[in-house]
């Protein structure tokens, strides 16, 4: 049914700035400070980096090594490499994941859109109390109109890229946005360390207090952790299908590991910089970012620009996310479908805008509306982000480790790698007892864990 060759990427970089700007997004910006504010900073940070490099990296390697070998999108290529039915539809669970993952994304990307409306015409520069910035979001987010409209015109953005498919949407997209977003980052880091105050920020980053870990810290970092790398769901395995033999995975994937958890962690000093040095409380959850910067922007020389600048780098962080999340989605009704990518960018997107309304409007009109004590924004983040990507994970893993045949694994992972594995054949081993035995294990105690079982 597949009418065009498929595409790959068309550089080395380009994929590696395109998963990295998958990886990064509101998940580095957004969800990681406030998750570091709520569980006592430091020692979080210190969990969260761990769960990177012992799982989040093998599992990565996993999931791209599937989509390179198999060239499909999650149902295409375990269709490809097993029988299993129950693995199709693994591979189904992760375009669905992506679909409700995208819908509820878009409404906090929307967010950020307005954000940088607002900071464009300055009307965000006029609150300079924090209780002042803190009303101006919960008047933001009740007006249901705002939250819809923004979501739209966020869904339409993703689209936009999508449509024009792998190199010339995607890739070129990344490779402009990610650069850019790097350097306005940087920049707000250096200005948030010049503040007075800016060191109790510091401490507050970098100074564990190891009496602060717990096991609820423990499972947050490793869900951010597998949040923050696109993990569990097929995104960076269809990425991976655009890949040739020639590509080295493990040494892309520590790239994209180590960019993706810089960003976080610089995020996290221009944040958390402004919290401290004016005097604002670390722990107010999803909506810090929205809360406490308005301030600073409000008070510093040049405050229009750093608020322009930010929001803008936030939006692009979030659209190159945002356009992995539709790019599986649309990578499987190309493949699996025989569908034109066009028509099924216009008709996903537009369905997942739908889909989006009643989260966008559970911070105003569908408030009170509550399925589990949950409204539908915290229903569909908790099902998609605490036990779908958890559960695809596992599976993986397992499906990686155990199933497909550890030989032929090694074969294919060292396809463009053989030096790497040359030079530190202990590397095979490490991944497979990961593979095969740390991270199932941990992610089923996350799992059990999060829907109260343990
Ligand atoms: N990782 C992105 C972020 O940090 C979000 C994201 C994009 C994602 N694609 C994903 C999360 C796939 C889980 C699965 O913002």
């Amino acid at each position: 049914m597949q009418n065009n060759p498929r595409e790959q990427w068309g550089s080395k970089i380009g994929f590696i700035l395109a998963a990295a700007g998958s990886a990064i997004g509101l998940g580095n910006i957004w969800r990681f400070p406030y998750l570091a504010g709520q569980n006592g900073g430091a020692a979080f940070i210190f969990v969260y980096i761990l769960c990177v490099i012992s799982i989040g990296i093998p599992v990565l390697i996993a999931e791209i090594l599937i989509g390179r070998t198999a060239q499909k999108n999650p149902v295409g290529s375990f269709k490809a490499l097993t029988n299993s039915k129950f693995y199709h539809g693994i591979g189904g669970m992760g375009v669905v994941a992506g679909f409700v993952i995208l819908s509820f994304y878009s409404v906090v990307a929307g967010w950020t859109l307005g954000y940088l409306f607002e900071a464009v015409n300055g009307s965000l520069l006029s609150y300079d109390l924090a209780e002042e910035a803190s009303n101006h979001f919960s008047v933001l987010t009740h007006d249901p109109l705002w939250n819809i409209g923004l979501l739209a015109a966020f869904m339409l953005l993703t689209m936009g890229i999508v449509y024009f498919g792998v190199q010339k949407g995607i890739e070129l997209g990344s490779k402009i946005m990610m650069p850019l977003l790097f350097v306005l980052l940087i920049g707000l880091m250096i200005f948030g360390l010049t503040l007075d105050g800016a060191s109790k920020g510091l401490d507050y980053l970098f100074n564990p207090d190891w009496s602060k870990i717990n096991s609820d810290v423990i499972l947050a970092a490793l869900g951010q952790a597998f949040f923050s790398m696109s993990l569990g769901m097929g995104a960076m395995l269809t990425y991976g299908s655009y890949l040739t033999k020639k590509d080295n995975i493990p040494v892309s994937s520590i790239w994209i590991a180590f960019l993706d958890a810089s960003v976080a962690i610089i995020a996290g000093i221009c944040i958390f910089t402004v919290v401290f040095a004016t005097g604002q409380n670390p722990d107010v959850g999803p909506s810090l970012i929205f809360r406490t910067l308005p301030v600073v922007f409000a008070k510093m020389p040049g405050g229009w620009y750093f608020a322009v600048f930010f929001f803008f780098a936030l939006t692009l962080a979030a659209l190159t996310s945002t356009v992995s999340l539709l790019e599986v989605v649309t990578a499987y009704f190309v493949d699996e479908k025989g569908w034109k990518r066009k028509n099924a960018v216009i008709v996903f997107g537009s369905l997942v805008t739908l889909v989006g309304i009643p989260s966008a409007l559970s911070f105003n009109a569908l408030e009170n509306f509550r399925i589990f004590n949950k409204t539908f924004f915290d229903l569909t983040e908790f099902i998609s982000s605490n036990l779908m990507l958890p559960l695809g994970g596992f599976f993986i893993a397992i499906f990686v480790g155990w199933l497909w045949g550890f030989e032929k694994v090694k074969q294919l992972v060292k396809e463009g790698a053989e030096k790497l594995f040359d030079k530190f054949p202990w590397v095979m081993g490490y991944w497979k007892i990961i593979l095969r035995y740390v991270a199932p294990i941990l992610i089923i105690i996350v799992l059990l864990y999060s829907i109260g079982i343990i």
